[in-house]
Order: C-alpha cells, then structure tokens, then sequence
C-alpha cells in the first residue's frame, strides 16, 4: 500500500502571507503543496496565476501541486511549467485535446494529472490512464473550500484502485473537497493515497497544522 500523502490547500490560508504559510506547511509535516488557480470562468471563483507561484517557489522544495480550475487551459500549462509547478493537473473538459495536453506537460518535463469533477465518470480518460500520474478526484464541485463532502465519489475511488490493480498501472489517487477527521479513512480504505485538505487543516484544533496533517494520515 502506498504511503499516504498529505496535500494542503493553501486556498485556505492567509494570502496575505502565503510565503510563510508554505514554510508553517512544510515545517508542519506536509508531503506536497496544493495550489488551487481558478479563472471565475471554468469555475465561479478567483485566485492566482504564474507571477505568484513563482514569488513562492523559494519559500519551499515541496513539490508544488498545481490544479488547474481553468478552460482553455492548453495555452497557459507552460507559464505554470515555468512558474515552478511540479505535477500540473487539469480537468478534461478544459481542453479540446486531452492526449495533446498531457503529452504537452511530458514534454515540458512535469508531472501529469488529470481532474474528475463529482458529475465526471471515469470513462471521459479510460484511453489515458496508463499515461497518467495522478488522477484528482473531486468530492466537491471545484470554486471553493469549506464545501461538504460528496460520499456518492467513494464508489469512484473504489473502481479507480481496481483499475489501477488490475492494469498495473501507477497513478496515484488525490481526493479533494471537504476532506476531514470523519471521512478521511474511509477515503484512505477506498484507494486513495493522497488526500487534499484546506479547511480541516487550518481550522481544526485551533490551527494546530502539524496535528491535522497527522491526524489525516491516520489509517
Ligand atoms: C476546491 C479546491 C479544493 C479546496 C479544498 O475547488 O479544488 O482544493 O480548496 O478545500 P477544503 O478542504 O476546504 O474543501
Ligand atoms: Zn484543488
């Protein structure tokens, strides 16, 4: 069983001081950092682009993360190569080219992932899973943190490790979304090994992040 990872989100944490909020994650335990770009076009909601993950980049040598809530997104996956993303994740219905996007974040060197929305099934990529790194299931509709959990994407997680297991192939589970104490090893028992997290892991405990992160991790 792979170990399990831990991704906070920093859309939950104070963007007025993001840098040393990476460095708080990091000295906390986290595994990789989430960093959550929207376009309030393919999701309502605003955040951050290039310029800033690249400001952040030297706050820390975690692998950063990025997932890519934007539509187009072909045109910008090389500003975010370039910015310091290391694992570039898009949704599907982003491109006009699936095949062509991923081999475009190969080519630029990163690592490949790929986006499944609540109301997305699993066949949209069945003809790329065995060129994908890591498959971003998500347990809310993406735009915002703090959302509930949607139990209906377990039996997803579910038929995702089954394929993985039958196939051999190699990419890892991420879930994301409402992720907390109560649901987490039901997530972890399904076949996720990496778990996304922003609320839970700044709020609970009066924003004791080491103990949320391990608290997470708990099988
Ligand atoms: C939602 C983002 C998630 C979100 C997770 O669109 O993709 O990463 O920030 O935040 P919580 O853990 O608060 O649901
Ligand atoms: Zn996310």
């Amino acid at each position: 069983m792979k170990k399990i990872q831990i991704s906070p989100s920093i859309l939950s944490a104070d963007f007025s001081q993001l840098g040393n909020e990476i460095k708080k994650l990091e000295d906390a335990g986290a595994d990789m950092i989430h960093v959550d770009v929207m376009d309030g076009h393919f999701v309502p909601n605003l955040t951050i682009g290039p310029p800033v993950i690249k400001a952040l980049r030297k706050y820390t040598s975690l692998i950063f993360d990025v997932h890519l809530m934007i539509s187009p997104v072909h045109k910008y996956i090389k500003d975010f190569a370039n910015a310091g993303a290391d694992i570039i994740t898009i949704h599907p219905e982003a491109t006009d080219n699936l095949n062509e996007s991923i081999k475009h974040i190969r080519t630029l060197e990163k690592k490949v992932g790929v986006s499944l929305n609540p109301n997305t099934e699993i066949d949209i990529i069945k003809n790329e899973l065995e060129n994908i790194d890591l498959i971003l299931v998500m347990s809310v509709f993406p735009g915002f943190g703090g959302q509930k959990f949607i139990p209906e994407i377990i039996k997803k997680i579910e038929l995702l490790k089954k394929i993985k297991d039958e196939k051999k192939y190699s990419y890892d589970i991420e879930v994301d979304g409402g992720i907390n104490f109560a649901n987490s090893k039901e997530v972890i028992s399904a076949g996720a090994n990496i778990l996304v997290s922003g609320t839970t892991i700044f709020k609970e405990n009066n924003g004791n992040i080491k103990k949320n992160i391990e608290t997470l991790k708990e099988v």
